[in-house]
């Protein structure tokens, strides 16, 4: 095939799978949140906060054993799994088999992806609940599925002011189960809100999953980032839910790593069996020097879990600060912050601003929240993330007057926010 003809071919699409055709770049990609360093990042959900010195010692020692360097077991370094099965046989109150039960993927990303392409028929639909972690729908999609999406409703009536006041309808939930429902997949806390479900709401959903023998896909990234006051449940512990949950772990939001890719499934041995057969075809196997590396410091943090000094203990404390501090930022330049129960995420309502926004460069009108995003990081040096970019595009006014603002941050960034958030106070209040 000559060159022209091949070029003409892939541009009408014919050199595009159906797996992927329609499906948008993510919100990572686009150039306007590539900032300067004079701007203020509360953009993507990674810490600018220094990680454990616990982990880059361990990282450096493994990395110079000569054998490390080679390829390891492909659903798992043994002293990773092993090291995972202790951890969270605490957690879960059983024991985890580290060679059957757990699988090391390349971040939660990987193991969602993993589940899906293992576990996902052609025509097979899965709930979302919306708004969402942006890649699940393209996950479902890639694997041949049917997004199903639900969204989380605020409390009517009122502005919200924590993440507790968003909640599913439990008829709503119940109307999207059908014979064709493979699996619901479930976050939380929850990315972009904070929530953190509910004993009662996660019941409701197990109930669902087992009246309709559906599989649980539950994304816990954020599982140790909870605050006072509130509980994180896993789903895979509720009756009948073991047997048909993959949990989804990632490394990379538990100890500040999101460079190293790390993450893991657990679930019984007959799910978990098939998301391995594609991680081994797709990977091989994970890094094997991270692995060690991080094997040998959850191993250290696992001898303190209960005791005051548990790493995971001090983090979450640590985030509350933060994310407290963060709250009162914004509410004093007239934003209305929705305090997240967990993870390291806080949505702010904007629509007090009101502000009458230009149409994009290319001249199309774009959600009220992106106008908002790209005008904050021009005029006032601020990054935070319009919440439509989780939502799908024709449900975009439920949540087009949120941004959401990272603030698991190191103390100057944050202090840069303050003061940007303090002359934006002023600026309103002389005008
Ligand atoms: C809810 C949720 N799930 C999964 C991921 C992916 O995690 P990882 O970086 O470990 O791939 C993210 C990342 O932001 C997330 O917010």
């Amino acid at each position: 095939m000559s060159f022209s003809r091949l070029y003409t071919s892939l541009a009408s699409g014919l050199g595009v799978s159906r797996r992927i055709q329609g499906l948008k770049k993510s919100i990572w990609s686009q150039t306007w949140l590539q900032t300067d360093s004079g701007v203020a990042d509360l953009g993507q959900g990674f810490p600018d906060t220094e990680v454990p010195s616990l982990i880059t010692e361990a990282l450096v020692k493994t990395a110079s054993v000569n054998w490390m360097n080679q390829y390891t077991r492909g659903a798992g370094h043994p002293s990773l799994v092993k090291a995972l099965s202790l951890v969270y046989g605490k957690v879960y109150g059983r024991p985890v088999d580290p060679l059957k039960e757990i699988l090391v993927t390349v971040g939660g990303s990987g193991s969602l992806f993993s589940a899906m392409q293992a576990l996902v028929e052609e025509g097979d639909e899965v709930i979302i609940i919306e708004p969402f972690f942006d890649s699940y729908v393209p996950m479902v999609r890639m694997a041949g599925g049917k997004p199903v999406l639900i969204p989380l409703r605020p409390k009517s009536g009122q502005r919200t002011t924590s993440s507790a006041d968003w909640f599913l309808d439990p008829e709503e939930l119940a109307s999207k189960f059908n014979s064709k429902t493979k699996a619901i997949l479930i976050n939380t806390p929850h990315n972009p809100i904070g929530k953190v479900f509910t004993k009662d709401e996660l019941q409701m959903i197990a109930d669902l999953c087992v009246k309709h023998d559906t599989l649980c896909f539950s994304d816990e990234v954020y599982e140790w980032m909870v605050y006072r006051g509130q509980q994180h449940h896993k789903i895979a512990t509720f009756p009948g839910m073991w047997d048909r949950t993959i949990t989804i772990g990632s490394a990379g939001k538990t100890f500040s790593i999101t460079g190293w890719r790390l993450g893991w499934s657990i679930g019984p041995e007959h799910l978990i069996k098939h998301l391995e057969t594609v991680v081994q075809h797709v990977l091989v196997s994970c890094p094997t020097p991270l692995q060690e590396a991080l094997a040998e410091a959850l191993l250290r943090y696992y001898e303190l879990m209960g005791q005051p000094e548990c790493f995971f203990k001090a983090m979450a404390n640590e985030l509350q600060g933060k994310r407290d501090r963060m709250a009162a930022m914004l509410q004093t330049a007239g934003l209305f912050p929705v305090i997240p129960e967990g993870g390291l995420f806080i949505m702010a309502d904007v629509s007090a601003l009101s502000k009458d926004l230009p149409r994009g460069n290319d001249g199309k009108d774009e959600s009220y929240d992106y106008k908002f995003a790209k005008w904050m990081i021009q005029e006032k040096k601020l990054l935070g993330i319009p919440v439509t970019a989780f939502a799908r595009e024709d449900s975009t006014s439920a949540f087009d007057k949120y941004i959401r603002f990272c603030f698991f941050k190191r103390d100057d960034t944050l202090d840069a926010a303050e003061r940007i958030l303090k002359k934006w106070k002023s600026t309103r209040s002389n005008a």
